[in-house]
């Protein structure tokens, strides 16, 4: 970046922890001016974004409950940045719970934060991405092949995989790209009751790689989306899932 060229500035949701950080971490290793977004988490939050300063890297916070009715005006409030380049839509939740187990509350909380955030937090931010910004939101491999248990989760999936394709012709006119990435299971705080007593060997034999995904490997492939080489690539579901249920 030239002395005069402004900084270039990536809004991540959900960053205090997980696959957030990860991304938070390596966009700020790429050279973005990094804001962490968090709702209960600010302990977490302060902390990657100290890790970020020490490793050189430049980060700010910014706080808002997205389950809340005006929780993506209040990011948009509470956001000093003027501009930004790139929105990653990261924050979200995943109650496992069959049909039978699933109950308005936890549903409406679901539905609020895993779809109604994404498209506020979006209209929110339209007025503030750059030309030729990047939107990434988090997918997951649920919304592409079915796994029993999850159905309200998994469709507020197939909701981002919509929103994003429709989105890419909205605002390709302004040269901004929106994608979408689709992890399988990947080592969170999200997944951790899921991965104990024998639930790594079962993800593991699901997929045609061998390993447990991280949340570096989620946070690589946002790079290369939001950075130059992604640049001609939108309206697209990029799996991050080591090849489950091909
Ligand atoms: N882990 C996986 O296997 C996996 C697979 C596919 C897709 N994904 C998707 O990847 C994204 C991140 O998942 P993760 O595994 O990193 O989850 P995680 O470790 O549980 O982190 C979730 C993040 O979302 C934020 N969040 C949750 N509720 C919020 C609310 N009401 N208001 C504001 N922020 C809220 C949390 O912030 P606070 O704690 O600060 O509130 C936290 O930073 C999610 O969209 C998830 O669906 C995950």
């Amino acid at each position: 970046m030239s002395a005069h060229s402004p900084r270039r500035v990536a809004l991540v949701t959900g960053a205090s922890r997980g696959i957030g950080a990860a991304i938070a971490r390596r966009l700020a290793r790429d050279g973005f001016h990094v804001v962490l977004h968090y709702g209960s988490g600010e302990a977490e939050a302060r902390d990657v974004c100290a890790a970020i300063e020490r490793d050189g890297g430049s980060a700010s916070l910014v706080q808002a409950d997205l389950a809340a009715r005006d929780g993506a005006a209040r990011l948009a409030a509470g956001l000093a940045e003027p501009h930004i380049d790139v929105l990653v839509n990261n924050a979200g939740i995943a109650p496992f719970m069959s049909i039978e187990e699933m109950d308005v509350d936890t549903y409406d909380q679901l539905s609020n934060i895993n779809m109604r955030a994404v498209f506020f937090v979006t209209q929110q931010m339209l007025g503030r991405l750059r030309a030729g910004g990047r939107i990434v939101n988090l997918s997951s491999v649920v919304a592409r092949t079915a796994f029993a248990g999850i159905p309200a989760y998994s469709a507020t999936k197939g909701f981002v995989d919509v929103l994003t394709l429709q989105l890419a012709a909205e605002l390709g006119p302004r040269g901004i790209t929106v994608n979408a990435v689709a992890p399988g299971v990947i080592e969170t705080r999200m997944t951790t009751g899921l991965l104990e007593n024998g639930g790594a060997d079962a993800v593991q034999s699901m997929q045609a790689l061998a390993g447990i995904g991280t949340p570096d490997r989620v946070a690589g492939v946002v790079s290369f989306l939001v950075g130059p080489d992604g640049a001609w690539t939108t309206g697209q579901t990029v799996d991050v899932s080591g090849g489950t249920k091909l």
